[in-house]
């Protein structure tokens, strides 16, 4: 055995992943003389860590010349000038289960050809009575009231923020090795039709907001500039299994925001914006299922470094991906207004939130992991009463007396 497999041996076993848990050889790189240096896809990540870890080696004084040279060593996987060992062992992880999100991308997304489109939900402009059902639209709108409007707008407002998601998938460590948005890889496949399916939420809402004639399109449409001209930062710190934690969390947060906002629709006569929101939350349905699968998988490969990453996001807390709506504006206090508004008429409430976390603990059996190290037992402690704590703050919390409605007419 070379000294270059002897070292990769020794990386699986610090990386604390058995070589079992490694796809089977596909081809050779790097060949000396007969034998193959590195073997498969996910050993050339670690035949560059390896050369990272040397460069590491070198006098303080080299290192800019280094940087300047090969700008991936001093990659977010290193900032403290160290192999980021759990985050390395995570995107190996991640590479595993390319495969897994490829046949999700086929199976559990839709095709274009066959899922809904915005404009079966809209009034057809070529029809000569268009204006009637125009009228007809509006006529329904108008029991809506202005809180759940206003909810509904701010909804909308984030489904628009897209670009920001698919920048920021595709920023995960581990999810878009070759840089490339083009890419047939299953994780990169994934970001853009995920993102293409839920870029017809924003765009079905925001055409219908428009057309009951009681929104100002103009102030809607300067949150959305500014939205997605702030960014978006879930917090996730790069690593993608805080990242599946974080999109498993925040499916379904999408989903009873829908499904909220749905009745409140039915209970104010306007059946058409009630059947929008119900299609709507089967996508986010849809996406949260595969959210919540491909972190089973991660459960299962590597349960200790999975529910860290759970408690890690959960002791974060889950940013909304709105949070930035009103920074740089005239009123700071958008998202603030906008969420208590959500809170106050029931769209999405602190229950909601405990309630996530009680169902993600029992969807990936939190309290039965066993085999777990010392740092992930505690972490098990930690979760397993944790929606318990959330739901007494919930009980505790108030709704605010009065609320400030935003972006209407
Ligand atoms: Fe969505
Ligand atoms: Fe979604």
């Amino acid at each position: 055995m070379c000294r270059l497999s002897t070292k990769i041996k020794w990386l699986h076993t610090s990386l604390t992943i058995k070589p079992a848990h490694f796809k089977p050889p596909t081809g050779g790189f790097f060949c000396l003389k007969k034998e193959p240096l590195v073997e498969s896809k996910c050993e050339i990540r670690i035949f560059l860590n390896l050369i990272r870890g040397f460069v590491l080696t070198f006098p303080h004084s080299k290192h800019k010349t280094v940087q300047r040279l090969f700008p991936w060593i001093t990659s977010t996987r290193m900032k403290s000038g160290e192999i980021n060992y759990e985050l390395e062992k995570n995107m190996e992880v991640i590479s595993q289960l390319d495969q897994l999100v490829g046949e999700a991308v086929d199976n559990i997304l839709v095709d274009p050809e066959e899922c809904w489109q915005p404009s079966d939900f809209l009034p057809d402009l070529s029809n000569p009575e268009a204006f009637e059902d125009i009228k007809l639209l509006q006529k329904r709108a108008e029991g809506i009231p202005d809180t759940v409007l206003t909810s509904l707008i701010g909804n909308m407002i984030t489904e628009e923020a897209l670009p920001s998601y698919q920048t920021y998938f595709n920023l995960l460590e581990g999810i878009n090795e070759e840089r490339s948005l083009i890419s047939p890889s299953g994780w990169v496949r994934w970001s853009r039709t995920w993102t293409a399916e839920e870029n017809r939420h924003g765009d079905l809402l925001n055409k219908y907001l428009y057309l009951t004639g009681r929104v100002d399109m103009g102030a809607v449409e300067r949150t959305i500039h500014r939205l997605i001209a702030n960014g978006f930062d879930a917090n996730t710190d790069a690593d993608p299994y805080q990242a599946m934690i974080y999109t498993s969390f925040q499916e379904r947060a999408t989903k009873i925001s829908h499904v909220n906002t749905g009745k409140l629709a039915d209970k104010a006569g306007d059946h058409v914006l009630s059947k929008i929101c119900k299609t709507i939350a089967g996508d986010e349905a849809r996406h949260e299922k595969a959210y919540k699968t491909f972190m089973s998988n991660i459960f299962d490969i590597d349960p200790s470094g999975a529910i860290k990453a759970f408690e890690k996001m959960m002791r974060k807390q889950i940013v909304m991906p709105a949070v930035l709506m009103g920074e740089g504006s005239p009123r700071t206090s958008l998202y603030k207004d906008f969420s208590e508004i959500t809170q106050k008429v029931g769209i999405y409430t602190g229950w909601d939130y405990a309630r996530i976390i009680e169902h993600l603990v029992d969807y990936w059996k939190i309290e039965t992991l066993t085999g777990l190290d010392a740092v992930a037992a505690k972490a098990q402690d930690y979760l397993a009463n944790l929606a318990d704590r959330y739901m007494r703050l919930a009980d505790r919390m108030k709704a605010p007396d009065e609320v400030k409605l935003a972006w209407l007419k």
